[in-house]
Formats: structure tokens, C-alpha cells, sequence
């Protein structure tokens, strides 16, 4: 007898959709899986301001195709207005805003050089009550790569935790331990989102008889006391912790190169990959409220309609998607063990 799981409609908290061709490429694949998404901002250039939010959302809106429903996020830069935020946030167009530490990652050169300059910004957003999304790493070049978002946690989140107590934060694709445990003894309005490779690859998965651009994202893949700590929260069913895919594609060729790009695209079978994790760690009763219940309950939103049924059954994974200079590698070469069905 074939093993079936039927969740609610679950939602993506954590997409890079892109824009133009790519965006086209890879919109359906997420709005094929959830039903809202979370919208990084970090285009070239950024979308900064409420008007760029607008237009992105209507080209997405036509490229992902009907029953899709984006939210859309603010790239905060050095000079931010709190007005911008306010304005974007009351006419429903920003659901949240986006800090990306200047160079931390791919189109962060016009992100945060200092937390303070974001102190007013901050302020109003904790008024307003729309959430903080953090990529949680130093840039610090004295500070070793595997250990950026642990040293995060204490240059900057416990204070932004502190000096912003009413806050909601979430602390982005989530990767060590100690990001782990943070969020779990924090209060209530600090939440996680955790990818599906951070759930399966350990840093060993960057070097397996070669180096393997396609499996390089920022944050990097840690060590496996790591992967094991971050599936253990991603299962435990505490509502701080929900699904976010960080599905961030490049064409191959941007991967496949001397200075490869980070981010891989796991959005064709991002449900799938969740839900053998959850089946491995037999916790599949738990599956429905990382993947569809708490992402709303944190961002005040309902629970979608209608559900989606996965069955546990081998799906194969495509070597590439898309065609010639456009074609992007899929997350998950070896497959599956589960499937959507309907
Ligand atoms: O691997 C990543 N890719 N991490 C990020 O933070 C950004 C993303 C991208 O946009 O390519
Ligand atoms: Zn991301």
C-alpha cells in the first residue's frame, strides 16, 4: 500500500524568484508547490523602493500564473526611509523587509555596512509591526567562513533581539547549532527558516570526489553535528521554525566557474525533499506545521485553502531545467523517496 500524507496548501517563507527570463523559468515551479511566497529582493539593481516592489510583483504575478500569490519584500540599504517602509507596508504591497549585510551574498554590495544605520528603520518597523528577514552572517574577512553565522548571533542579533523587543525577526535559512538553539530560547517574535539542503547536505556534500559547485549556497553547508541540530528543529514542532527553500538559481554556466555563484535551485522538488526529511526523522505528523501553519501564524496571515498530497514513492530529478545558456541544475541528482501526487 502506497504511504500518503495530505497537508493544508503549505507556503514558501524564503524564495529568490529573479526577474526576466529567469524569472519565467522558475516562477511556475514554486507556484506549482505553494501557494504564497516570500520574495527576496535582491535584484540588480535591489528593490528598494515601494514603486520597484509594485512592478516586481506584477511581473511575477504574470509569470507565475494564476492562484500565486507573491509577498513582497524591501532591500534596506544605509539611507533607508522608515516613510518608504511605512507607506509600502500600509498600501499591502511590503509584508516584510530584507537585511542583507553588505557583501554577505550574491547583489549585496548595496546591503547594511553598519546595523546602527538601520536603527530609526527598525524602530518604525517594530511600530508598524512588519518583520525583520535577516541573512544572519558576519562579513568580517577575519572570520572563518563556516563560522560567519555564529559569530553573527553574537556581534549583532542579540542585540537587534534587545534593543527591539517587539520585533518580529527571522533569522533566515538557518545552518549551525547554535543558530538552532538561539532561536529556540528566544522569545516569541523571533522565528527560522530552514532550507531543505541545509537538512541534507553536511559541508562534506562541497568536496564528494570533486568540487561541487551545485551544491554551493550561502549560508555555506556546515558540519554534520550542524545538519543534525538544524533537522532536529525543523522536526521538533515548535512554531519558530518553518519552511523557507532559498532557492536562489544561477544559470549553469555562473555555477560552473572559476568564481562560482552561490545558490542552487531546489524549488522543483522542494516538498519532496522536505518530506523524506520529515519521513527519515518519523515525524511526518509534524510536516503540515513546519511546511503550511507556523510560516502563516508568525506573519499574521490565514491559513491557506485547499491541500496538497505527497506520497512516498521515487521521483526522479532532472539533470537540468530550462535549455542552452539558460539551463539551470535542480537540487536533488539522486531523487527522491517522496512524490506530490496531487
Ligand atoms: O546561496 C545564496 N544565494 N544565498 C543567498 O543568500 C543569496 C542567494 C542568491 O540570491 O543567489
Ligand atoms: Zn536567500
Amino acid at each position: 500500500m502506497t504511504v500518503t500524507i495530505t497537508i493544508r496548501r503549505p507556503d514558501d517563507w524564503h524564495v529568490h524568484l529573479r526577474d526576466g527570463d529567469m524569472l519565467r523559468l522558475v516562477a511556475p515551479y514554486t507556484a506549482r508547490q505553494f501557494a504564497r511566497a516570500i520574495v527576496m529582493p535582491n535584484l540588480a539593481p535591489p528593490v528598494t523602493t515601494v514603486e520597484q516592489a509594485a512592478s516586481y510583483r506584477d511581473r511575477i504575478l504574470a509569470a507565475a500564473g494564476e492562484g500565486f500569490n507573491p509577498l513582497m519584500t524591501c532591500y534596506l540599504i544605509d539611507q533607508v526611509d522608515p516613510d518608504e517602509l511605512s507607506r509600502g507596508h500600509a498600501e499591502g504591497v511590503w509584508v516584510a523587509a530584507k537585511l542583507y549585510p553588505a557583501g554577505a551574498t550574491t547583489n549585496s554590495a548595496r546591503g547594511v555596512t553598519d546595523i546602527a544605520n538601520l536603527h530609526a528603520a527598525l524602530a518604525r518597523m517594530e511600530a508598524i509591526g512588519m518583520p525583520l528577514l535577516v541573512h544572519g552572517e558576519v562579513t568580517d574577512p577575519q572570520v572563518d567562513v563556516f563560522d560567519r553565522e555564529a559569530v553573527f548571533i553574537d556581534r549583532v542579533l542579540e542585540g537587534l533581539v534587545r534593543d527591539f523587543p517587539a520585533l518580529k525577526i527571522v533569522f533566515e535559512h538557518i545552518t549551525t547549532r547554535q543558530a538552532a538553539q538561539f532561536v529556540a530560547d528566544a522569545s516569541a517574535t523571533v522565528a527560522a527558516t530552514i532550507t531543505p539542503q541545509h537538512l541534507m547536505l553536511n559541508r562534506n556534500a562541497l568536496f564528494q570526489g570533486g568540487l561541487r559547485p551545485h551544491v554551493y549556497c550561502l549560508p555555506v553547508v556546515k558540519r554534520e553535528e550542524h545538519r543534525l541540530a538544524v533537522r532536529a528543529a525543523a522536526v521538533s514542532g515548535s512554531p519558530k521554525f518553518f519552511l523557507g527553500t532559498d532557492s536562489a538559481p544561477h544559470v549553469v554556466a555562473a555555477k560552473e566557474s572559476s568564481c562560482g555563484c552561490a545558490g542552487l535551485f531546489n524549488a522543483p522538488f522542494a516538498l519532496e525533499a522536505y518530506a523524506q526529511v520529515f519521513d527519515e526523522e518519523g515525524a511526518l505528523d509534524r510536516f503540515e506545521g513546519f511546511a503550511s501553519r507556523h510560516g502563516p501564524a508568525f506573519y499574521g496571515l490565514p491559513v491557506n485553502e485547499g491541500t496538497v498530497t505527497l506520497e512516498r514513492t521515487a521521483a526522479t530529478v532532472p539533470e537540468q531545467i530550462g535549455s542552452g545558456e539558460a539551463a539551470v541544475v535542480p537540487f536533488g541528482a539522486g531523487g527522491f523517496s517522496w512524490r506530490v501526487a496531487s
